[in-house]
């Protein structure tokens, strides 16, 4: 019977019907699953069940002789050396779609919040500093206003064009580029450049890959106009995050609203945490239980299929089929 290693506890019934077809462990926490362990457990595994938090390399897949696939509770993969697995002819499986409408909620709510300094507004009353000769005004917290405004999204995959559609509600202009061109209605597509120079609001959407790390350095970031608004809830290693904590401290950029991070968790000297106008929150933008619920189904589906010997699902790697 082949041998699975689930690195973490999943939620759903899909998860246990996989155990029923064949010999699965499952790393039983605290927490998340060292790598010293997990180096033990895939080198006598044939299939693992992973999430982005487990760093799939090279070195490890080396020490995995009998490993045919991989299945992530993810979209994201920057954690698995993919040529590496295809290389080795492991497929490798993610949850793309499911998580769409949770992570675009998360976008807005950062946009929101950065928009009216909801975070500050509320420690600004939790420490008591709401008072009577501190009190409403027709200056006080004064935030931006997003009807009439330019969000320019950086990437035009499905939580992109899912957060066009919430901007459209609110009466935004939609701009947005794309590696390769793509036609989405309601959103004017303009070099990146152009994108950066033209918005107000900046949402990030792109997949972390050699191509966009660092997609938005220092250089970048000054395209952006003065007062703007970076929100990112796709990959920290896309923005240089140094740059934009200065542009932030300088006033030159308005606000930003992050969920993910260079690495996480979020070092205790990142310059992130005394930017001004800043929200941050620890990389929840698929934490819905039903969204969870929905990805732990798809990634048991995807490694149900490859204990089958049949396609996954969602394979980040098909050519492995030949
Ligand atoms: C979350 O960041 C994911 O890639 O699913």
């Amino acid at each position: 019977m082949s041998h699975v290693y689930v690195t973490h506890r999943l939620p759903g019934e899909r998860i246990a019907e996989l155990g029923q077809h064949c010999d699965m462990a499952c790393w039983p926490g605290p927490g998340l699953l060292p790598a010293d362990a997990l180096r033990a457990a895939v080198s006598e595994a044939d299939g693992l069940v992973c999430l982005l938090t487990d760093r799939i390399d090279a070195g490890l897949l080396a020490s995995a002789p009998r490993l045919r696939f991989i299945s992530s509770l993810s979209v994201g993969l920057d954690h698995v050396d993919l040529a590496a697995a295809t290389a080795r002819g492991i497929a490798v499986g993610h949850t793309p779609g499911v998580l769409v409408d949770a992570t675009a909620d998360t976008a807005f709510a950062l946009l929101l919040a950065a928009a009216r300094r909801i975070a500050e507004a509320d420690a600004f009353v939790r420490a008591g500093d709401w008072r009577p000769e501190n009190a409403w005004s027709p200056d006080f917290f004064l935030g931006r206003d997003l009807a009439g405004a330019t969000l320019g999204l950086v990437g035009l995959g499905a939580i992109a064009r899912a957060v066009a559609r919430r901007a459209a509600a609110f009466g935004m202009r939609v701009v947005g580029w794309n590696r390769s061109p793509r036609d989405v209605p309601g959103v004017e597509q303009l070099p990146l450049d152009d994108v950066l120079a033209e918005s107000d609001f900046v949402s990030v959407h792109v997949a972390l890959a050699p191509e966009t790390r660092g997609l938005l350095d220092g250089e970048r970031l000054a395209r952006l106009r003065r007062g703007a608004v970076l929100i990112n809830t796709a990959r920290g290693g896309i923005v240089d995050e140094v740059a934009l904590a200065e542009a932030l401290a300088s006033g030159r950029l308005g606000a930003a609203g992050l969920d993910v991070y260079e690495r996480e968790p979020l070092a205790a000297g990142s310059p992130l945490l005394s930017a001004p106008n800043t929200v941050l929150t620890p990389h929840i933008g698929s934490a819905t239980a039903l969204t969870r619920r929905r990805m732990a189904d798809l990634a048991a589906a995807n490694a149900l299929a490859a204990l089958r010997g049949e396609r996954m699902p969602h394979c980040a790697n098909p050519e492995v089929y030949g």
